[in-house]
């Protein structure tokens, strides 16, 4: 046999192998080259069964040229592997970065219901002139929200206030309270006069929804009792209030009017911020567009809650979702309980 042959045999298959084995993509395709070259069916192993029948000389030389080549090819395949592992790990470590400089997902920012917005802007007027903040249940007793607002029992006012009633039990006749005004009675069960209170919250009547009417909604009240209070400080306060939430240049008039728990009472209304009184569709051509009750606290009441004869108060009550839609000119009052964040999105 001709030693070499084979020896270039070798040198070509030692080429031709690391070459193969260092461009095998993968694990996969490393394996099967490794296999091919240097399996126990491939060109080396052939070229070694051949040495046992070799003279001493050309068995030692080829033999050595073999082992060469071997370790030669298994150096490739270990360095392949390595590098493909290494690879792996890069690949795997670029899949799973984390891009910290990619903007985050901003989730919406809410904001205050425009109910809410109007509520703590009125109470802000308020409370700059000196009034406390108060509340009561909305769960109320026949006593605090008729009786002692001088409705006794039966009396013809009280269909007035279309209002919900709840299962009488052994404490009398709850009902859902109709306007913020019981709130009156308690703060001035707790404090004695002078007393300046502003009393916001919601109310309930047996009304069917329509654009000016929801069975549930909000009013705020208002509270004035010290001594000497007069109907110009009742005036005064509802002019500095129309001023602050409709413009300054608003001018206001009270139209008499009838509530048991006023007298006299009176109708307040500011000039249609609008047309500025000449008539418009906001004002029904009227100029003028009422906002408020109001009055000066009747006797009754005091005596009811068991303040002395020495003072005198004023008291006004509004519905908070008609400030709101007349400031806003919101069409429909069902609009801003309906939770479409297409409107809500305006306030
Ligand atoms: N509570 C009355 C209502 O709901 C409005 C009102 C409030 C009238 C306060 C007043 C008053 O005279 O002082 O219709």
């Amino acid at each position: 046999m001709a030693i070499d042959e084979d020896a270039a045999r070798l040198g070509a298959l030692r080429t031709e192998g690391v070459a193969a084995i260092a461009a095998a993509a993968d694990r996969v395709l490393l394996d099967e080259t490794k296999l091919r070259f240097l399996g126990r069916k491939g060109p080396l192993a052939a070229i070694v069964g051949t040495l046992g029948r070799r003279d001493p000389e050309e068995r030692k030389e080829l033999g050595r040229l073999a082992n060469e080549t071997r370790s030669a090819l298994e150096s490739a395949v270990a360095e392949r592997a390595a590098e493909l592992e290494a690879g792996d790990a890069e690949r795997r470590a670029r899949a799973e970065r984390l891009d910290v400089t990619l903007p985050g997902r901003r989730s919406p920012l809410g904001r205050l219901h425009p109910i809410t917005q109007v509520i703590d802007e009125i109470v802000d007027v308020f409370v700059g002139l000196g009034f406390k903040v108060a509340d009561g249940p909305e769960v109320e007793s026949d006593y605090y929200a008729f009786e002692a607002l001088n409705m006794p029992q039966d009396h013809p006012a009280r269909s007035a206030w279309d209002t919900l009633y709840l299962e009488p039990n052994d404490y009398g006749q709850p009902l859902l309270r109709p306007h913020t005004s019981p709130v009156w009675v308690r703060v001035m069960e707790e404090n004695p006069p002078p007393a300046y209170f502003t009393m916001p919250g919601r109310a309930f009547r047996r009304d069917v929804a329509d654009p000016t009417h929801l069975a549930g909604f909000h009013q705020i009240d208002g509270l004035a009792v010290d001594k000497g209070i007069s109907f110009a400080d009742l005036k005064g306060v509802v002019e500095v209030f129309a001023k602050a939430l409709f413009g300054s240049d608003q001018r206001i008039r009270m139209i008499p009017h009838f509530f048991p728990f006023t007298e006299p009472s009176a109708e307040v209304h500011v000039s249609c911020f609008n047309c500025n009184g000449k008539g418009c569709r906001v004002c029904g051509d009227e100029g003028w567009i009422e906002i408020m009750g109001a009055g000066m606290v009747h006797p009754n009441v005091f005596k009811a809650v068991g303040y002395e004869p020495d003072v005198t108060g004023f008291a006004f009550g509004m519905g908070i979702e008609r400030i709101a839609m007349l400031r806003w000119a919101i069409g429909d009052i069902r609009w801003l309980y309906e939770d479409d964040l297409r409107f809500l999105e305006g306030f």
